[in-house]
């Protein structure tokens, strides 16, 4: 039995689409799968239609330490199909990291209980919540395999240090140092971006980097919605495709030397190819050369009177979050750095609430909305 854990504290980097999708697809090769949702948002349990079991069976009463909702692991397994088994989640589970402050060892409960659990599976894939507390690090410390899906998206690496901290430090601990494998997802083929992100994601991973790739596809989002993985809903979409290759070279990682014909054709594509205006993302040399066309850019804003500013633009999808936000300097100044590959980008500042041309950069292109946006050359 292997166990996967799929992890990255960044949110919707696509570990819920990971975690359902790879267990299908290693399903429907004939091999058991035990998804464990050990996210209290409960996204996979709601994907696959497991979130309506009995309230008291669920992954929060299998870890908790009270004895009067503790239940064995076994008694807590639903059926999502045929090899298919899941454990969901509830929102409960959020309260369980309490229950284990201080306890010596705490991050090692779920090894225990799968350890001392006999489970009739060849793989249990662990859904991580977007955080990196005590469900994460139980899940690290439990597992062989650890699946990193990073989006392609501006910031995306931000963070992901802290989660191969965690898992040095279980090293150092107890000894233990699961297979590190970073899975590209949200990958758009029809842009040069991805393909940009790709190779610094690449040049920061190396070999840890896994050949496959997963595409934007729509039937992901739409087979959650339908609560069904993207196997059952459509085995010939590029979404079942890039999770049966996935699924395979899961295997071939594991020593299956040939793995089973896949049930639907191959994808045709695992790493983009280079073509002409595009950065190969598969020899170490055009890492190289590739590596040294990101810049750093720093945006910058004086704002004296200012509480919360985000710089927002075509390279972070015009998302307000924590990884937009730019911080104090002195002077009433806030910066952000980001690093970008080379290209044109449009943006604005967000200054609590309203957003803002660059003032410092005359460079303006009008927008839909009738106002304009700054524009910057990488
Ligand atoms: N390859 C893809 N193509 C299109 N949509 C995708 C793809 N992967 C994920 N999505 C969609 O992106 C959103 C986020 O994905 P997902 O829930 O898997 O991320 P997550 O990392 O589990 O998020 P969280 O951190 O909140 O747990 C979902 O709406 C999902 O359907
Ligand atoms: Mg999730």
């Amino acid at each position: 039995m292997k166990t996967i854990a799929v992890a990255n504290q960044k949110g919707g980097c696509g570990k819920t689409t990971t975690a359902i999708n790879v267990s299908a697809a290693l399903a429907a090769t004939g091999r058991r799968i035990l998804l464990i949702d050990l996210d209290p948002q409960s996204h996979a349990s709601f994907g696959l239609r497991a979130s309506n079991l009995p309230a008291d069976k669920s992954i929060y009463h299998v870890l908790t330490s009270n004895p009067e909702k503790r239940r064995s692991l076994d008694s807590c397994i639903a059926k999502v199909s045929h090899n298919f088994d899941i454990v969901p989640s509830t929102i409960q589970l959020s309260t369980v990291e309490q229950e284990f402050k201080g306890k010596e060892d705490a991050f090692s409960e779920l090894y225990r209980i799968l350890s001392f659990s006999p489970l009739p599976y060849d793989y249990i894939v662990i859904d991580c919540p977007p955080s990196l507390g005590f469900l994460t690090f139980n899940a690290l410390r439990a597992a062989d395999q650890v699946i990193i899906p990073v989006d392609m998206s501006a910031f995306t690496l931000m963070g992901v240090g802290k989660l191969l901290g965690m898992v040095e430090l279980i090293r150092t601990k107890v000894g233990h140092a699961p297979r590190l494998n970073v899975l590209a997802t949200l990958f758009d083929l029809r842009t040069t971006y991805s393909q940009s992100v790709l190779g610094e994601v690449k040049a920061f991973f190396g070999d840890q980097m896994l050949e496959t790739i997963i595409r934007l596809n729509v039937s992901l989002k739409r087979a959650v919605s339908e609560g069904v993985s993207v196997i059952d809903f459509d085995k010939t979409s590029k979404g079942a495709r890039d999770y049966t290759a996935l699924c395979y070279e899961t295997l071939r990682l594991d020593g299956v030397e040939e793995p089973e014909k896949p049930f639907v054709s191959p994808p045709s594509i695992q790493v983009p190819e280079r073509q002409e205006g595009m950065l190969s993302v598969k020899k170490k040399e055009d890492e190289k050369s590739f590596k040294l066309e990101i810049r750093e850019v720093t945006f910058a804003i004086e704002s004296p009177g200012g509480k919360e500013i985000y710089v927002a633009g075509d390279f972070n999808d015009w998302k307000i979050n924590d990884e937009s936000k730019l911080s104090r300097v002195e002077n009433g100044c806030w910066e952000k750095r980001v690093s970008l590959p080379h290209g044109r980008y449009r943006y604005k500042f967000v200054v609590d609430g309203e957003w803002t041309v660059d003032l410092k950069n005359l460079a303006r292109e009008i927008n839909s909305f009738g106002s304009f946006d700054s524009v910057m050359e990488v």
